[in-house]
């Protein structure tokens, strides 16, 4: 407005009005003053859409990272999801036991298990041991790794040499003495591992053990117990010496320990 004015009437030497100015920045302050008009699609977003994308954002990603499989095209393919049981000693015929429980325990370890300790069973490192050619795996019992896969494992552990130190819970109230069975029967027979099959008992008697155990177990704890489910006869034997047999056996009367030679020689 003040502009148009002075520039019409610009007599060159017009005294200027009080508070009138030829400054061409202070001509224009009040259009600088002024926002540009908004345009169309361009007005900025609410705060709160803009921290709702940050979280949706996030979460996907950590989806991705959680369930992307690797971007594996074979993710899904059968053979990653039901790895075929491993054929048995006896061949892998249908009605063979140990063959049975195995492929019960596929579904279970691709359901529980994999996400940790992966389809292969070589885990990830520094983060989720290995069960394929563990030594805790392919022990000649399970007494020590179903408390694990019961109440879960917590504190430093070495598997295959390499340290580990994390945590896994235990899965107590999702799976039963069966699929437990099952699974520890398919990670012992799977990957190249070869054990005996495990009885569903075994892991009821040692669920009723730990039933007032809420806690992870420590693996240093648990390394000290008897691999056999109930400390069993296996265990004792495995811990004599040859040396310490010989001890034993010099004390027996010396008719007894003929008949007993005779016995084993037959
Ligand atoms: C959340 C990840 C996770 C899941 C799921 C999981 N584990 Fe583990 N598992 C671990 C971690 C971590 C350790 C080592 C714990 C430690 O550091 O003390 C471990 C240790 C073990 C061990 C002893 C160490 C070894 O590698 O031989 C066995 C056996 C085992 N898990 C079996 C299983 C079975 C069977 C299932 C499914 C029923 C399962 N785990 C599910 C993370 C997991």
């Amino acid at each position: 407005m003040s502009a148009e004015t002075n520039s019409n009437k610009s007599g060159r030497n017009r005294a200027l009005d009080r508070g009138e100015s030829t400054d061409v920045a202070d001509l224009h302050a009040a259009v600088m003053r002024e926002r540009p008009e908004p345009v169309e699609g361009m007005e900025p977003l609410n705060l709160w859409l803009v921290v709702f994308i940050a979280v949706l954002l996030f979460w996907a990603g950590s989806y991705l990272t959680h369930f992307s499989g690797g971007f594996r095209a074979d993710e899904f393919a059968e053979s990653q999801i039901n790895p075929a049981p491993p054929p048995s000693a006896a061949g892998d015929g249908a009605d063979d036991p140990v063959a049975k429980l195995a492929r019960e325990g596929a579904g279970v370890f691709a359901a529980n298990c994999a996400p940790c300790h992966q389809a292969d069973g070589n885990g990830t490192p520094n983060l989720f041991p290995p069960l394929a050619g563990s030594e805790w795996v392919v022990a000649e019992g399970v007494n020590r790794i179903a408390r694990f896969v019961l109440n879960g494992a917590g504190g430093p552990i070495k598997v295959k040499g390499m340290d580990f130190n994390n945590q896994m819970n235990g899965f107590k109230d999702q799976l039963d003495d069966k699929q437990i069975a099952a699974v520890l029967t398919y990670i012992r027979n799977t990957w190249g591992n070869k054990a005996s099959a495990v009885k569903p008992e075994e892991i009821a008697s040692i669920r009723k053990e730990l039933a007032a155990v809420t806690t992870p177990m420590n693996p240093a704890d648990v390394e000290k117990l008897p691999v056999m489910v109930g400390g069993g006869a296996a265990a004792t034997t495995a811990a004599l010496t040859p040396d310490q047999l010989k001890e034993a056996l010099k004390k027996l009367p010396a008719d007894q320990l003929k008949t007993l030679l005779q016995d084993i020689a037959k």
